[in-house]
């Protein structure tokens, strides 16, 4: 099956609708002769439930709404392509879509805040999203990223406390639109792995100017593999071809209330008037054997992989080049998933990636209430799918044959063959044996030196912006405990840092400041034993 850029267009066309020159029909398909007023019994009399055009409009009202997404819900999507710039990457990977220079593969994106409701202002202090969907001949791939390459929390069963911290308050629902309230603080003084994510939190990367000018990145570390079987580590980066550029933090807190469309608007904008957004997508790529070459451990999300260690590898191009028809059945209804691999892709032990392999289709089946979609348009594969799953809400596909099981031997099955026959996915095999413990790797303990290396690489107007960012985010924290716990940690990352931030917080940097953590390593009775 080849797939060029138009391919997914191509496919969506089917199921496109043209309002234009026809007539209004229920759906049933029967034409409707007036609409402005229900069936009554007389003109000022009751209605009558033999309104079929009236039960039918008012019903699909009612069921309108969807759960917005859990985090992530407000966001912007676009179409576009992307194509690799050669075949240089055949050595380390099998993914046709990042080797063959001449397949322009389909991708849709969805960029988004992460804490805000799905009404809530674009320009508030928050992470983005970028998510992005290659329709690949092989299957559909996700790289759900974000547009900071750390992560606040190392094992995934702090996310939910993570991302109860930073909602908004579970009384009073406040605040909605920034991470100043005592919860978040509180919680991340109480962290300290959160503390190099912090940094970029306070930095300008946490109000950019346009989506169109972010970076990506996939932030855990994932695996490439060749054809021979051959497996390297890698991290994804997406670099916007405009740069990276940012609000700053008045003209932010403006715009949130003047235009809280501002990054949906100019996304549309652009790409309307044919001012085309492009991202580079680079790959760091690390042997297996340098694993533990590293001061960092890289399964670990809240490090990065320095560039002058291991540097940028260019791949290809994404090109974002049309609008979505409709917000509802491609922007809202796109379903991501960092699970949703190709052969020449693979996940790693990283355990905040391994917690989000089941999270995203668990949610996804809350927000869509059924196993069925993935054949909503927007998510189709254009790779054809023939397996036995034929049941449940809203089944689309009308599966042919009466073996719905396999084997069998009565017809109705899709054969299978050797994995290495047909181009089956086949999953790297790892070694994997170990104790069953609730412990993290000494290797994960060190969080302040990320954060510190992150301050020093700042210019002094950068410097600036992110004391003036802790002061605005400590200023309106009500315990002096935790602006105090805040300082002791920005303390250690540097004592620049914390001296200036206290300065506008009206508390003095700690004394005797010790990080506490409810993942303290050394006081984890697991790791003790595993020790002896
Ligand atoms: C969305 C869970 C970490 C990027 C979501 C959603 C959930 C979720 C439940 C909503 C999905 C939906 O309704 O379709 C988690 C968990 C994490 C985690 C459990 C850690 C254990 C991360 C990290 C990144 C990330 C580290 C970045 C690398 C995203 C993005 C979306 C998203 C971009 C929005 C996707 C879209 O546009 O539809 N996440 N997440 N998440 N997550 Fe995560």
């Amino acid at each position: 099956m080849k797939v060029n850029k138009n391919s997914k267009n191509q496919q969506l066309e089917q199921f496109r609708e043209e309002g234009k020159d026809q007539y209004m029909t229920t759906d049933q398909g029967v034409r409707v002769n007036h609409t402005d007023d229900s069936l009554k019994a007389g003109s000022r009399g009751p209605l009558l439930m033999e309104d079929f055009h009236f039960r039918e409009k008012m019903t699909h009202f009612d069921h309108e709404s969807i759960p917005e997404r859990v985090v992530h819900a407000r966001g912007s999507g676009a179409h576009g392509y992307f194509q690799p710039y050669n075949d240089t990457l055949k050595e380390f990977t099998k993914a046709k879509f990042l080797t063959d220079p001449n397949t322009q593969t389909p991708v849709f994106v969805r960029f988004s805040t992460v804490v805000g409701s799905r009404g809530s202002a674009d320009t508030v202090r928050d992470v983005r999203g970028f998510a992005t969907k290659f329709y690949t001949e092989e299957g559909n791939y996700d790289l759900v990223g974000n547009n900071m390459p750390p992560f606040f929390i190392q094992d995934a069963n702090k996310f939910a406390d993570l991302v109860h911290a930073i909602k908004p308050d579970p009384d009073n629902e406040m605040p909605q639109a920034s991470a100043a309230h005592d919860t978040f603080w509180d919680f991340a003084s109480l962290m300290p792995e959160t503390m190099h994510m912090i940094m970029w939190v306070l930095s300008d990367r946490a109000i950019p100017r346009s989506f169109r000018m972010m970076d990506g990145f996939g932030v855990h570390t994932f695996r490439l593999i060749n054809e021979e079987g051959k497996a390297r580590f890698v991290k994804f980066h997406w670099r916007s071809k405009l740069g990276a550029h940012s609000l700053v933090w008045d003209e932010a807190q403006k715009l949130a209330g003047k235009d809280p469309d501002w990054l949906r608007r100019d996304l549309w904008e652009a790409i309307d008037m044919g001012d085309h957004p492009e991202f580079e997508l680079n790959v760091q790529i690390v042997e297996e054997e340098d694993e533990f070459k590293f001061d960092f451990d890289l399964l670990d999300a809240t490090k990065i992989i320095p560039e002058e260690l291991v540097p940028l590898r260019p791949v290809g191009k994404m090109v974002l080049n049309r609008n979505p028809d409709n917000f509802f059945a491609e922007t809202e209804q796109v379903a991501f998933h960092p699970g949703n691999l190709v052969p020449g892709i693979d996940v790693t032990n990283d355990p905040l990636l391994q917690g989000r392999l089941f999270s995203y289709v668990d949610t996804q089946l809350n927000r869509f209430n059924s196993a069925n979609f993935a054949e909503v348009p927007i998510n189709r594969p254009l790779a054809s799918t023939h397996n036995h799953q034929g049941a449940g809400f809203m089944r689309h596909t009308i599966n042919k044959g009466k073996a719905n099981y396999w084997p069998n031997s009565i017809g109705g099955g899709c054969p299978m063959m050797a994995p290495e026959k047909m181009g089956g996915y086949v999953h790297h095999m790892e070694k994997v044996d170990g104790h069953k413990i609730r412990a993290r790797s000494e290797s994960f303990n060190d969080h302040y030196s990320q954060a510190t290396l992150f301050w020093n690489s700042m210019t002094e107007p950068e410097k600036k912006h992110i004391v003036k960012a802790a002061h605005f985010e400590l200023g309106k924290v009500m315990s002096k405990e935790i602006r105090q716990r805040m300082l002791g940690h920005f303390n250690i990352i540097s004592p620049d840092l914390a001296q200036r931030v206290s300065e506008g917080i009206g508390v003095e940097v700690p004394k005797d400041f010790k990080p506490t953590s409810t993942g303290h390593y050394e006081d984890n009775e697991a790791s003790k034993q595993m020790k002896k």
